[in-house]
């Protein structure tokens, strides 16, 4: 298979039979969240319906790490308390974990790893946003989460060529995206959009996947683009176990961030000081892998 023609990718794309699928309810409640007439009462029945979503969803909102500060003991309260938007983007999150369940470790991927990575990114996406106070804090999560997902159909479906990016990836200790590039024009940028897309969820999501190394004007929504690419970039570069108030640690992320997410009026101060509020952030981090690693 010519992996430069992008056109035989998506040809192949479009048979693939076992492609994940998104939980049924994740499904629902895009569609609810898109007309006017939706009650507090209808989405909490809808999730409900769906117990064992319902109960990710409640443990994932008390857990220690995501910061909301009263106990949630039913949907109901937790739609009041965070609004629609978030608690849409909650389920989301949680139905992203279920429909990435069935895929392997395999051809150099690593599916733990995968996830430690994704949810890196999703908590520092969160904490970015929290900061620079552009974006909503639970949207920013799911995007993290969301955002190499293009790297599990890569893996599962296009071996061959995942299997050739990593090995270039060791051989020539170059990062996966370089590596991606030299092989082919549709990279997990595409695949991850291709997959949003089908999903049908919302445009910025779909963006987000699409456009967070390439940092294109074209995004809907160039904030989140924006914050996961700064998140990607700092999962990448630093560690969990950085010391504390270390003044390297933006000369660690400077090299490889885009000038445009470093200029950023709302960004950029904050991500100048990454030092002084990583090593807090990394112990939630660290809680939060535990945490999916036990509810997954
Ligand atoms: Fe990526
Ligand atoms: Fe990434």
């Amino acid at each position: 298979m010519d992996y430069k023609d992008s056109n035989s990718i998506i040809k192949r794309l479009n048979e693939i039979k076992d492609i994940p699928t998104l939980p049924i309810i994740a499904m629902e409640i895009n569609r609810m969240l898109e007309s006017y007439d939706t009650s507090i009462e209808k989405l909490s029945t809808a999730i409900e319906k769906d117990q064992a979503i319902a109960s990710k969803v409640l443990r994932l909102v008390n857990s220690s790490f995501f910061g909301v500060r009263s106990k949630v003991t039913r949907i109901r309260d937790a739609v009041v308390l965070l609004g629609f938007d978030s608690v849409r983007n909650i389920v989301l999150s949680v139905s992203l974990v279920k429909a990435f369940s069935g895929a392997l470790s395999q051809n150099g991927f690593d599916i733990a790893d995968f996830w430690r990575h994704s949810i890196n990114v999703a908590m520092t996406s969160k904490k970015l946003s929290e900061l620079s106070k552009t974006e909503e804090p639970e949207c920013c999560f799911t995007s993290g989460l969301l955002h190499d997902s293009g790297k599990i159909i890569l893996s599962q479906h296009f071996s061959g060529l995942f299997e050739s990016i990593m090995m270039k990836v060791l051989s020539e200790n170059i990062s996966f995206t370089a590596s991606e590039k030299t092989l082919t024009s549709f990279g997990h940028e595409k695949a991850g959009g291709f997959l949003s897309a089908k999903w049908k969820l919302p445009v910025h999501l779909v963006d987000v996947v699409r456009f967070h190394h390439t940092i294109s004007q074209r995004a809907s929504n160039m904030n989140l683009v924006k914050i996961v690419h700064a998140a990607d970039v700092i999962a990448h570069a630093l560690t969990l176990d950085q010391d504390l108030f270390d003044q390297d640690a933006f000369n660690k992320i400077r090299s490889r961030m885009n000038e445009t997410v470093l200029n950023d009026k709302a960004l950029g101060p904050h991500l100048k000081k990454v030092g002084y509020w990583y090593p807090e952030l990394s112990e939630n981090i660290k809680e939060a892998n535990r945490f999916f690693a036990q509810n997954a």
